[in-house]
């Protein structure tokens, strides 16, 4: 079958199956153009919790997955394939967590949306790059806060607050691969560029940005500036949509070795796939999905 044909069986078992196409803004470029939807976390978990549809294919990760079924236990959640994991969601167990919370008793749990459905079940309230600025405001009567996994996301939110954050030994793979030298070096050739950087990359990295912004929050800051040039220090699957939106304007990614292998582990056929059989289902336990569930409700009202 060459892709158009899978295309075309894709849509006939999408209206079968009344399914729904989730993509995550680093997906492969084929991906995010079959998909229903492409956005941030945030904005894909507000669609998951929205959607009519009986069956949501997520094309991203586990992660992504289990919560779009968190806020949705009443619909068939698929990810086409089982491994596509996050590595820092890996990097925290729930026993790691409540080992922690035993430490600091009375501290305000904050997770990380890049957490597991068990992790999330021991937090409080959960954030995404796209709204942790926003939850600080909602903090700032409270001094005691974990902050799980990523260490970075966690000390830009630290600094932000004034605040000393208990933070985990966590952080992506892929987003430390972004340099503070590769910045430096962009920068000399394109130095009218704006530096865009999502708040998972170093804070040496983070000290070079004009902007700390979500994925959606840097295709949006995209098309509302002046500005002719930009240099993304993110995974480099944002590019197509940053130049798909934005034809006249000139995208640098800061690094290319920044590629999440997880994000591009879903792939045309593996969506054909997954509507045929329906697999793979993500389930979250009830009484898991219960506790997560009032942390992720927490995290989609902040606006
Ligand atoms: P966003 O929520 O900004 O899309 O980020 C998710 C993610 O996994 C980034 O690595
Ligand atoms: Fe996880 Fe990093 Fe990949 Fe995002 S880019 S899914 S944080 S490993």
């Amino acid at each position: 079958m060459d892709d158009r044909q899978i295309l075309e069986r894709i849509n006939v078992l999408k209206k079968e199956r009344n399914a729904v196409i989730l993509a995550h803004n680093y997906q492969r470029p084929e991906v995010q153009e079959l998909a229903d939807f492409t956005g941030d976390s945030l904005a894909l978990s507000r669609t998951a919790a929205n959607t009519d549809a009986a069956v949501i294919v997520f094309c991203g990760v586990h992660f992504m997955a289990e919560t779009a079924y968190i806020l949705s236990p009443d619909k068939t959640v698929l990810l086409p394939d089982l491994n596509a994991g996050c590595p820092m969601a890996n990097m925290i167990t729930a026993d790691q967590l409540r080992e922690l919370k035993k430490e600091r008793p009375g501290a305000t749990v904050v997770a990380y949306v890049n957490t597991s459905a068990e992790v999330k079940a021991e937090t409080d309230i959960c954030c995404t790059s796209g709204n942790a600025v926003k939850l600080l405001d909602k903090l700032k009567d409270v001094e005691d806060i974990i902050f799980v996994p990523d260490k970075y996301l966690g000390s830009y939110l630290s600094e932000k607050s004034g605040k000393d954050f208990t933070l985990w030994n966590g952080y992506c793979p892929t987003h430390v691969k972004i340099q503070p030298e590769d910045i430096i070096k962009k920068k000399k050739n394109y130095p009218d560029a704006k530096v865009l950087a999502h708040p998972e990359c170093t804070q040496a990295v983070l000290k070079l940005a004009d902007e700390v912004l979500s994925t959606e929050g840097i295709c949006s800051y995209a098309k509302e500036t002046d500005a002719h040039e930009i240099i993304f220090a993110t995974e480099i699957g944002i590019m197509h949509r940053l130049m798909k939106e934005n034809p006249d304007k000139k995208f640098y990614p800061a690094s290319d070795a920044a590629e999440c292998p997880n994000m591009k582990k879903i792939t045309l056929e593996k969506i054909l796939w997954a509507l045929e059989k329906m697999r793979y289902e993500i389930k979250v336990p009830d009484e898991v999905c219960k506790k997560a569930r009032k942390a992720v409700d927490r995290m989609i009202e902040i606006l």
